[in-house]
């Protein structure tokens, strides 16, 4: 079986949300499983030259994109035990600034989308499926019905298109469709929806599998209140829907190897944890009390994250005399709030603006527990790293949360706090139930349990061959 698993992001070339950290280990877990998966992405200006100076050019070759035909070269390198292409398009790709937020983002992931099944044309290289992945991808199961399906090679190749995150669906004005992306009028009802261009949809409509990042997301979105408008499609197209829960790298986040932590530490020796709490305190000047909780977040700061939950309960939480240390970056209004709270209580409260995968282990391994209020998550990796990094979550139980963290307090036990309406004084319980045993359970009960969670990809790996073998 052979997979090429398509994505505008991956780890560790270019990351901004956990769709880079998915497409950077799921294909090694595929492997394992007996697939042959290979890895296709953009190659982003700010992809480095220690990357660079390990790739072979394969090819070059124009893309035709309505009236353009647009330069791709495909460079490649093998990395852990999978293969890259990486496409070369500098207009497109080597910009300033981050990997996405373009004037011209339609243009620059149709070009990529096209240029996948171009690369497929002109190497030597026959996948049986193409993984897509969100809406840069979305494209590529329609180019492939409306242009591709002649050409001998692709006449039988299967498509599967994931949603990492509905919210996202590439939506742009209708014009697009025929001017920029080169659709033509006999196509654009594929992608057509309520009088706009929407990717995402025209993926829904042409792939043969969809499916989402866990099995509570896959129901939720079949429901106006998650389904972001596509609800309606998602409904008609149940039959080919599904939900795989992600897995994390348990090796490259291993709380025993890991080389940014002050000290290392396991289930079998979790000394360790403490030093790099005093470690954490420390960097972030909070007062080094090793009997004050730390409660930490991870996030874009974004809405749908939760953080009207956290602005509106902030005070109370303080109140119970915890440390918050805050890492993320996003809407303004937030970025501010976060701000001024450190402002105000300089000794509990720490935030720092930014995306820092270093840093973010740091927290993860300094802090007693985790708080992850979503809105919606589709999965949500967060929770899961901080687990096994012995910070104990304390969710929402919705999509992703509700799949991978049980209560404390189900019969059998669980090993997070969950609650269930998106409401802060609702979150206020959790967050109270969590710090009311922090001083009897944590270290003899809940560290131990968090320290050997198993959240690896081996069990989501066997349900995606599963997947593709039932096409
Ligand atoms: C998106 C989702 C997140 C999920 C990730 C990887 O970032 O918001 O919940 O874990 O994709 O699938």
């Amino acid at each position: 079986m052979k997979i090429l698993f398509a994505c505008s992001e991956c780890s560790p070339f270019a990351a901004s949300g956990g769709l880079a950290d998915v497409a950077g280990s799921l294909p090694a877990a595929l492997q394992k499983e007996g697939a042959e998966c290979r890895v296709i992405m953009p190659l982003y200006g700010s992809i480095g030259l220690q990357w660079r100076a390990n790739m072979t050019f394969l090819t070059s070759f124009g893309v035709p994109l309505s009236w353009r035909v647009a330069h791709c070269g495909v460079f490649t390198m093998q990395y852990g035990g999978v293969q890259y292409y990486f496409l070369d398009n500098e207009q497109y790709f080597k910009r300033e600034g981050g990997i996405y937020g373009y004037f011209d983002e339609a243009e620059r992931f149709a070009f990529f989308s096209k240029a996948v099944l171009e690369t497929l044309t002109h190497i030597d290289y026959e996948p049986d499926v193409i993984h897509c992945n969100d809406w840069q991808t979305a494209l590529i199961p329609v180019y492939l019905n409306v242009f591709y399906r002649e050409v001998p090679k692709l006449s039988r190749t299967h498509t599967v298109f994931t949603i990492h995150n509905i919210q996202y669906q590439g939506q742009f004005g209708l014009d697009v469709a025929g001017d920029v992306c080169g659709l033509p009028d006999w196509a654009i009802g594929k992608v057509e929806f309520h009088g706009d261009l929407n990717m995402m949809k025209g993926a829904l409509e042409e792939c043969e599998r969809i499916s989402t990042v866990s099995p509570t997301y896959a129901k939720e979105i079949l429901d106006p209140y998650f389904g972001h408008g596509l609800d309606e499609i998602l409904r008609q197209k149940e039959w080919k829907l599904c939900g795989i829960l992600n897995g994390i790298d348990t090796v490259g986040y291993n709380p025993s190897k890991d080389h940014a932590l002050a000290a290392n530490f396991s289930a079998r020796k979790p000394e360790g944890k403490t030093l790099c709490k005093a470690a954490l305190q420390q960097q972030m000047h909070l007062p080094e009390e090793p009997d004050t909780p730390i409660l930490a977040m991870v996030s874009r700061l974004v809405s749908h994250k939760g953080f009207d939950l956290v602005r509106y309960a902030m005070e109370n939480m303080l109140r119970m005399g915890m440390q918050v240390v805050i890492l993320g970056s996003g809407e303004q209004q937030y970025e501010e709030f976060f701000h001024e709270m450190q402002r105000r209580h300089p000794r509990q409260v720490a935030f720092t603006c930014g995306f820092m995968p270093t840093l973010s282990r740091q927290i993860y391994a300094g802090a007693d527990f985790f708080l992850m209020p979503s809105q919606s998550e589709p999965c949500g990796l967060a929770q899961m790293i901080a687990l096994r990094y012995g910070a104990i979550p304390i969710v929402r139980s919705t999509g992703g949360l509700a799949d991978s963290i049980i209560d404390w307090d189900t019969p059998g036990g669980g090993c997070g706090f969950t609650f269930q309406s998106y409401n802060a004084d609702d979150m206020l319980g959790a967050v109270r139930r969590a710090m009311g045993l922090y001083h009897s359970e944590y270290r003899a009960e809940m560290l131990p349990r968090a320290l050997k969670c198993d959240f690896s990809w081996r069990r989501s790996a066997k349900q995606y061959m599963a997947m593709y073998l039932g096409i």
